[in-house]
């Protein structure tokens, strides 16, 4: 029998972590999962400091962090840089990765290897898929390879287009019970909780009451187990179009625009920088090396001061 201390490794929480159990209990006891997306280091570390549950490191970086107009040309390269770097950041929460489109719809292999190298590359405690039906498969196959998976439906940004754009789903009553369908059935593929992304309130309310595992929403309305916003969105760091489901906390944008002009000004008008920001060297060493340029010119006054 070995001998070895045990050291946190996948299936031992690091010290501080959330076990991924507690949502449930949060379920049960009515006691709200808070989740926000992260990008980085510092928002990692910030979410972790304000309280966050959970955090998703989403494909929505390649939107909000890399530019792009869409979420499907996020990689897995990036992809797996962005949760190392929020990894390095947070603790406690449950950092959840998003996996990108085209990394887990070919095949079940192809699915578990890339959740493998989430939590082994960038220390994911879980990810995320988007879709049910034939992404049902994959869930079990994650799931049956010891990765646990959180599960996407409503509204999937990496199907937006198939879904007709980026609007509201389960909006008919056959819709409605569709998307219920699917949420019982990726419960039972294994799923320890399900986004429901822009799907009218009472569709979500019901969804969740039906299922044992939490239901995070984003545009689903108050009556989830949670909610999940995205950073860019709620800090007034996005240019573009927000949803309707969005509140925005702040307005960094303005406040960064701000900071970074007067620094210019600052540079600009020579204010910066000012003494506090400089180092010195002591008198004697400063005539020392003043004495050295002096002698170097006047051997050779048209050489460069000090020949090496
Ligand atoms: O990529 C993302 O940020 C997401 C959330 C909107 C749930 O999938």
């Amino acid at each position: 029998m070995s001998t070895r201390p045990r050291t946190p490794g996948h299936g031992a929480p690091a010290p501080g972590k959330l076990p991924i159990t507690d949502l449930v209990s949060m379920k049960a006891s009515h006691s709200p999962i808070a989740m926000i997306t992260a990008y980085d280091a510092p928002s990692g570390r910030l979410a972790d400091a304000a309280g966050a549950d959970v955090i998703l490191v989403g494909d929505s970086a390649a939107m909000t962090v890399l530019g792009h107009d869409s979420t499907v040309t996020a990689t897995m390269e990036e992809m797996l840089v962005l949760t190392r770097a929020v990894t390095r950041g947070a603790n406690r929460p449950l950092i959840v990765a998003d996996m990108p489109f085209g990394s887990f719809q070919i095949s079940d292999e192809l699915a578990v290897t890339n959740a493998i190298r989430f939590v082994k590359d960038a220390g994911a405690d879980a990810v995320k898929i988007e879709g049910a039906g034939t992404m049902l498969s994959r869930v079990r196959a994650i799931v049956g390879a010891g990765v646990p998976v959180m599960g996407h439906i409503g509204l999937t940004p990496q199907s937006a287009t198939a879904l007709g754009g980026f609007k509201a789903q389960g909006r008919t009553a056959a819709k409605a019970a569709e998307l219920a369908r699917d949420a019982l059935a990726l419960e039972a593929a294994g799923c320890f909780s399900l986004v429901l992304e822009a799907v009218p309130s009472p569709v979500a309310a019901k969804i969740t009451e039906l299922l044992s595992i939490p239901t995070i929403g984003i545009g689903a309305g108050p009556d989830v187990d949670g909610q999940v916003l995205v950073w860019h969105d709620l800090l007034g760091l996005y240019n573009g179009h927000a949803p309707r489901f969005v509140k925005q906390y702040a307005n960094l944008s303005t406040e960064i625009q701000r900071a970074v002009e007067a620094y210019i000004g600052d540079v600009r008008e020579r204010r910066f920088p000012e003494e506090v920001h400089t180092y010195g060297m002591p008198a004697n060493e400063l005539a020392a090396f003043e004495g050295e340029l002096m002698s170097a010119a006047a051997k050779a006054p048209h050489s460069a001061p000090l020949p090496g």
